[in-house]
C-alpha cells in the first residue's frame, strides 16, 4: 500500500520575520519573505502531514490546508512555537527571528523636535527559541521520546573574508544541538524575496552534508524528504 511520508505526523514550521515595535507605528524588521517557510509548509501539507504555519511578516499569503498562527514578535513567536512544538513531531524553525528588540517601546509615536538630542535606540537581546525547543525537546518536556521530535534549523551565513561557510554552521549546528541545520549562503543578491535557492543541509548524526538547490518548492521537497528519512531512522 501508498503511504505518504510524513502521514500522521504533526509538522510546526515558523516563516518568516518578526518585527519589533519601536512605537505605535514603527519597528525594526528583516528580509525575510516567508517564501521559504510557505515552500516547507506545502512540501509538508503534501507529504501528508497536520502542518501549523507560525507566520510573522510575511510578502506571500498562508497556503491553504494548514493551520495559521499569526505573530509579529520574537517574544509572541516564542509563545506560539513552545505552545505547538509540546505534540509536533517536527519543528522547522525557518523564521527569521530578531535577536535584538528594542528595549523600550513608546506608547505615543516618538517625535521629531528640534530641541532634543538625537535619539538612541537601546536593544536588548531575544531569547534563542530553537536552542530553547532543543533544550526543552532534551528534558523531555514535549511529551514525547526524548528522541521523538526531530528540530531543523536554518542558518544564513555570509562566511567571513575567506568564504568559510560551512565551517561556521558546523559550529552553528553543535551549538544549537538541532537535528538538522539548514544552511544558506547569503549575498547581497541572493536568496531574500527570491523564488530560488541553494542550501546545504547539515545533521548532527554525522551523516553526510547534502546539498539541494532550485526553487524553493525543489529545495523544500528535498528537505522534506529528508525530514521523513530521519523521522524513520527513529521511529520506523
Ligand atoms: O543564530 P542564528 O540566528 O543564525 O540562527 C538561525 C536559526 O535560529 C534559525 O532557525 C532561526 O529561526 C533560529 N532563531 C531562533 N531564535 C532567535 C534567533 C534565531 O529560534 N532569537
Amino acid at each position: 500500500d501508498f503511504q505518504l511520508p510524513l502521514a500522521g505526523k504533526t509538522v510546526t514550521i515558523s516563516a518568516g520575520g518578526t518585527r519589533e515595535p519601536l512605537d505605535p507605528v514603527r519597528f525594526l524588521g528583516n528580509r525575510s519573505s516567508g517564501k521559504q517557510g510557505v515552500a516547507l509548509a506545502v512540501a509538508a501539507r503534501n507529504a501528508g502531514a497536520t502542518v501549523r504555519l507560525l507566520a510573522a511578516h510575511m510578502e506571500v499569503p498562508p497556503p491553504p490546508g494548514v493551520e495559521v498562527v499569526n505573530v509579529e514578535t520574537a517574544l509572541q513567536l516564542r509563545e506560539a512555537a513552545l505552545a505547538a512544538a509540546a505534540d509536533s513531531d517536527v519543528v522547522i524553525m525557518s523564521a527569521a527571528v530578531a535577536d535584538f528588540r528594542p528595549a523600550e517601546i513608546s506608547d505615543t509615536k516618538i517625535k521629531k523636535r528640534d530641541d532634543t538630542a538625537d535619539p538612541v535606540i537601546t536593544l536588548v537581546r531575544n531569547p534563542d527559541i530553537l536552542q530553547e525547543l532543543v533544550e526543552r525537546r532534551n528534558q523531555g518536556v514535549t511529551g514525547l521520546a526524548a528522541d521523538g521530535q526531530l528540530i531543523v534549523g536554518f542558518a544564513a551565513e555570509t562566511g567571513d573574508q575567506h568564504g568559510d561557510v560551512r565551517a561556521y554552521a558546523e559550529a552553528k549546528l553543535q551549538r544549537k544541538g538541532c537535528d538538522l541545520l539548514v544552511v544558506n549562503h547569503v549575498g547581497s543578491d541572493k536568496v531574500f524575496g527570491k523564488d530560488t535557492n541553494s542550501v546545504v543541509i547539515l545533521a548532527r548524526s554525522g551523516s553526510e552534508p547534502q546539498e539541494a538547490s532550485g526553487t524553493k518548492a525543489d529545495v523544500s521537497a528535498a528537505i522534506i524528504s529528508r525530514i521523513g528519512f530521519e523521522l524513520n531512522q527513529v521511529s520506523p
